[in-house]
């Protein structure tokens, strides 16, 4: 039975950790230089509307072709992870967002078992509320359990289970994390994993500059709305005084550590003032905040990414272009 009215209780029970992580992150990354913000930052109510419009624009191309791959795979995928079909299956996905493609695996889920879980983890309420009603919509065979939570500031800990749990973690969203990080947090979720579990990760490959630039800064300028968006979610939520037609949003490739950044570069010497973080900043005039790392991976840093955490790769699937992955791993 779908559960997602109890996310209208965790969100109220959040809304206070939210808030304290929030001051943290400022005062830890727009006092430092170069001055950075966390990439979950940008996942307020409109941050996720906002992730949601760029992902049917036609320059993003991950979620498209990620979606691609599960729709020709899904029954493979769940095969490769669930070996004993007499056992309950149970699905947690992190930064699970509107789990817009999460119901082709729990269909395929459903093709050979009728016992199936779904845990969405996410640290935006809005984005969870919509992932429950779609997946108790499509699928109300489906028991849910979904949790909001920062699985950065605050490692998940997952209830035992007895049956098979599958971990997904897609839309490339581990490319949002530099590799010590990427490492931290696949090696927090293999400890909350018991041997037999499974983890499905999607990852966006190194390919050509302007398509990768493009997919970043579309011509609808949707991401910069999105980027610029935290700036405008700080006047919101801390009382800050930021002059959001200021600043502007720029995209880079660093072909040395095969990563898109993004930034937001002020466009005039500037003080700002985060009143709830008791913080006052100055600009000078093109200095930036470093909004988002998105790292591009090929087979070979998926594979020792994937050793160096505790998993063994059982299947990896790409579509046609060799563009998004999607690979499956057991725990060791
Ligand atoms: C790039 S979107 C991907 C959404 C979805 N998995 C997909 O493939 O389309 C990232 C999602 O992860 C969530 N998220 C980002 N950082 C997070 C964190 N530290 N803890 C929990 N959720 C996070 C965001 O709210 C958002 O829904």
């Amino acid at each position: 039975m779908a559960t997602y009215v109890q996310t209208v209780d965790l969100d109220r029970l959040a809304s206070v950790d939210e808030r304290e992580a929030l001051i943290c992150e400022v005062q830890r990354g727009l006092i430092a230089r170069p001055r950075s913000l966390s990439p979950w930052m940008f996942y307020d109510a409109e941050g996720s509307r906002l992730f949601e419009r760029i992902t049917t624009l036609p320059e993003y191309y991950p979620t498209r072709t990620e979606r691609t791959i599960l729709a020709g795979n899904a029954d493979a995928i769940v095969a490769c992870a669930h070996n004993d079909r007499s056992l309950p299956l149970r699905f947690v996905e992190l930064g699970a967002g509107t789990a817009s493609k999460t119901c082709l695996l729990l269909e395929a889920a459903l093709r050979i078992s009728d016992d199936v879980a779904y845990v969405p983890v996410d640290v935006c309420s809005s984005a969870l509320e919509l992932a429950c009603q779609n997946v108790a919509c499509a699928l109300p065979e489906v028991r849910m359990r979904p949790i909001i939570r920062n699985y950065v500031t605050d490692p998940l800990e997952l209830e035992s289970f007895d049956g098979t749990t599958l971990a997904l973690y897609l839309g490339s969203s581990i490319g949002n994390f530099a590799p010590d990080e990427a490492r931290q947090i696949l090696s927090d979720l293999r400890a909350q994993l018991q041997a037999g579990d499974a983890l499905l990760l999607g990852t966006d490959m190194v390919k050509d500059e302007p398509t990768l630039l493009a997919a970043y800064d579309d011509s609808e300028g949707v991401t910069a709305a999105f980027n610029l968006n935290v700036l405008h979610r700080l006047n919101r939520e801390l009382g800050a005084n930021f002059d959001a037609a200021c600043f502007r949003h720029r995209v880079l490739w660093n072909r040395t550590e095969a990563r898109i950044e993004m930034h937001l570069e002020s466009m005039q010497e500037q003080d700002v003032s985060i009143e709830k973080a008791n913080i006052d900043l100055h600009f000078m005039r093109h200095e930036t905040i470093h909004t988002e790392n998105s790292y591009k991976f090929t087979d070979r840093r998926i594979g020792s990414l994937l050793r160096e955490t505790g998993f063994e790769m059982r299947g990896n699937w790409k579509d046609s272009q060799g563009w998004c992955a999607v690979t499956l791993s057991t725990c060791r």
